[in-house]
């Protein structure tokens, strides 16, 4: 038995080293597959003596059982975000700032690429890994631990390093897929007939955000560590030191990161860094320049939302030109048609891009863009790209006004544009392009959920005129399925199932299921909130009713007024019932998220009373009190505050403002 202990051990020991190496030191020694065979061998020995098995082993890294939902985390000290320097001028300011502050100069920075990804905390206790959070707000974040656990680039024990190793360890650091992955991954959705995403940082995101960790397992999440939270039982002198010491104990760093002294050599940083940005294997948006000596850090201090001793460097919007082949209109959900620009493929930050969005005819108009132009072309975060102008110089002769089709360009029926709206939309309620999308949308994973309900088989189901309407869904019976091309006996009978399960849902997944426009998930689980689930009421509610819901505005009021006043759609969603549809009621206000917690409120409220403030918090499980003390968990406060927002500076009481408030509660 001994022996099996020693052998695990050293399994556990060498995989730990080879991770270092690929992570931290970028340096590794062996293939992945040779990774795989030491993995499998650990795993193999495991299985063969359970009683063996350690939370830190590499093996517990492949996720746990599906959550129900997130909890919630209060960070120790707030998250801050970053002013921005969007130019030259504005990070010279910055510098005479620090040196004005600090009466020294030069001032020596840490500087740092700014990752374009999301923001995590890493907590370690004595060595281990015990939690994670999301950034949230900035105060209170969700407890995604169990994701965590499964980025390999985050260590799971912390190694030697030459400072002592921390009693509380908190660290801060940016969650990132790499440009190549995230190509993989994307490719790999098309073939799983999943969504594409959009770009590598709302690939990342969503990957953390999953409920079943072992979906954030198979995505290729990393991570570059860069701010501490809570330090107990060792200190650092700089930032670079900070770096320096969680670099050693197993914890990837940016290997950009340098320390530069003065604004002549912030700014060699900065161009460095844009001119490089291409090439760097993952995305980033800027550079960030943070005092380097933490005391200095201390006597510059924060503001509500933003240190006072950091700054984010700006890049450029990345721009270049490429020209028009073709402009297309294209059907969406709710029968807009949409002008999209063919452009003749080029590279912009690292991404080949054959679209751009024209938004709308206006838009064209404005922009006056037609076939054949050489077109300016910008890219912010998104994939999709669009133009900012035409080099009206470079148009070839003999080119024309671009106007979109007056009919639809899947089913020819006539569009139309009402008065004063920017889109056309086909009119044909059984355009059967329109009902594929409709279809798509409904069974989709935030909507109905129902598994295997793929778009080429929708396509087919509304070829094979199955299925016209959302209802018609839960008609179909394992033998037409079984029919259609391409279709096993076996998934016949999933699909039937799925299709089944997903009768009993949520109120607010049947609603956003339905496609009403401009009725998003967050609208839908507000309407669920508001009509406590009740479906007869939602669809009789006339639009002051709707109005005066808390975050429905008149647009959505009147998109619903409108969906309901449509015949058909009240048939269709009367039909779904009667097929069996029963939805789930909302949990009554989402009571609990503040339980325990104790508020002081100091100085004025702006858009809200004190007693309307004191509610809120109330009816969400939290206190309020009217002073300040050790048992306080926040301090809102508002212009005039005075010794009770100084008391809290004094304890380390996280100091709200009245918006960084307004965002904690629903
Ligand atoms: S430090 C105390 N360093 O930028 C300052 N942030 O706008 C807190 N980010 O939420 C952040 N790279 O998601 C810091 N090297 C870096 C960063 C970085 C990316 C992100 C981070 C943060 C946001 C602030």
């Amino acid at each position: 038995m001994s022996g099996v202990k020693s052998k695990i051990e050293k399994l556990r020991k060498e995989l730990d080293d080879h991770n270092y190496r690929y992570y931290v030191l970028d340096d590794p020694l062996i293939s992945d597959i040779e990774w795989d065979v030491l993995f499998r061998e650990l795993q193999t020995l495991e299985e063969a003596h359970p009683d063996l098995i350690t939370m830190d082993s590499p093996t517990q890294r492949v996720g746990g059982e599906p959550l129900s939902s997130f909890g919630n985390v209060t960070h120790r000290i707030p998250m801050l975000s970053l002013q921005n320097g969007m130019n030259e001028e504005e990070i010279r300011a910055f510098d005479e700032r620090m040196q004005k502050g600090l009466e020294t100069d030069p001032i020596e920075y840490a500087a740092e690429p700014k990752l374009d990804g999301v923001a995590v905390e890493l907590v370690y206790e004595k060595g281990k890994f015990v939690s994670g959070s999301t950034r949230g707000n900035g105060v209170v974040g969700e407890d995604i631990t169990q994701n965590l656990k499964t980025i390999r680039a985050i260590p799971l024990k912390l190694r030697k390093g030459q400072k002592i190793c921390p009693t509380l360890l908190e660290i801060r650091g940016e969650v990132f897929i790499s440009k190549k992955d995230f190509g993989k991954l994307n490719t790999n959705q098309e073939k799983a007939e999943e969504h594409r995403f959009a770009n590598p940082r709302n690939a990342a995101a969503g990957s953390l955000r999953q409920l079943d960790s072992g979906i954030t397992a198979k995505r290729p999440l990393s991570i570059y560590c860069y701010q501490p939270g809570v330090v107990e039982g060792t200190a650092f002198e700089t930032q670079a030191d900070f770096l320096n010491a969680i670099q050693q104990w197993g914890l990837p760093v940016n290997p950009e990161v340098k320390v530069v002294c003065g604004i002549d050599e912030m700014l060699k940083y900065q161009l460095h860094l844009e001119t490089m940005r291409d090439e760097l294997p993952y995305e980033i948006d800027g550079t960030v320049f943070k005092v380097n000596l933490l005391r200095q850090q201390d006597i510059l201090g924060n503001r509500s939302r933003t240190p006072r001793w950091a700054i984010a460097g700006k890049f450029k919007a990345q721009q270049v030109t490429t020209i028009v082949e073709e402009i297309i209109a294209s059907l969406g959900r709710t029968g807009a048609v949409t002008p999209v620009a063919k452009l003749k493929p080029v590279v912009v930050g690292g991404v080949t891009v054959t679209n751009a969005t024209l938004h709308n005819q206006d838009e064209i108009d404005r922009k006056d863009i037609r076939i054949g132009d050489t077109v300016l072309i910008q890219r912010a975060g998104d994939v999709i790209p669009k133009i900012v102008q035409v080099i009206k110089e470079k148009r070839p002769k003999k080119t024309v006004r671009y106007t979109l089709p007056k009919t639809c360009p899947e089913c020819n029926h006539k569009v139309h544009r009402p008065e004063g709206e920017a889109v056309a939309r086909c009119q044909n309620l059984s355009c059967p392009a329109q009902v594929k999308r409709k279809i798509q949308h409904f069974v989709s994973k935030n909507a109905m959920d129902i598994d295997g309900l793929g778009e080429k088989l929708v396509d087919q189901l509304v070829d094979a005129g199955l299925v016209k309407t959302i209802d018609n869904l839960y008609n179909l019976n394992e033998d037409q399925l079984a029919d259609l091309d391409r279709m096993a006996e076996k998934s016949a009978q999933n699909i039937v199932s799925a299709i089944t399960a997903s009768k009993n849902t949520d109120f607010h997944r049947f609603v956003f299921a339905l496609g009403i426009r401009n009725v998003g998930e967050h609208a839908a689980k507000v309407l669920g909130q508001a009509f406590h689930g009740d479906m007869d009421s939602f669809m009789s509610a006339g639009f002051e009713t709707l109005e005066t819901i808390d975050e429905i505005g008149p647009i959505v009021a009147e998109t619903v007024v409108k969906f309901w006043e449509n015949k058909q759609n009240r048939s269709v969603v009367t039909a779904c019932f009667s097929h069996g549809i029963s939805l789930k009621k909302p949990a009554e206000t989402s009571s609990g998220i503040l339980s325990g917690k104790r508020f002081v409120f100091t100085g004025a409220l702006e858009t809200m009373t004190r007693a309307g403030a004191k509610t809120a918090v109330e009816k969400l499980g939290g206190k309020v009190s009217g002073s300040v003390s050790n048992n306080t968990d926040f301090v809102v406060a508002g212009p005039g505050a005075g010794s009770k927002k100084n008391k809290a500076e004094k304890l380390g009481i996280p100091i709200l403002t009245e918006k960084d408030f307004k965002e904690m509660i629903p």
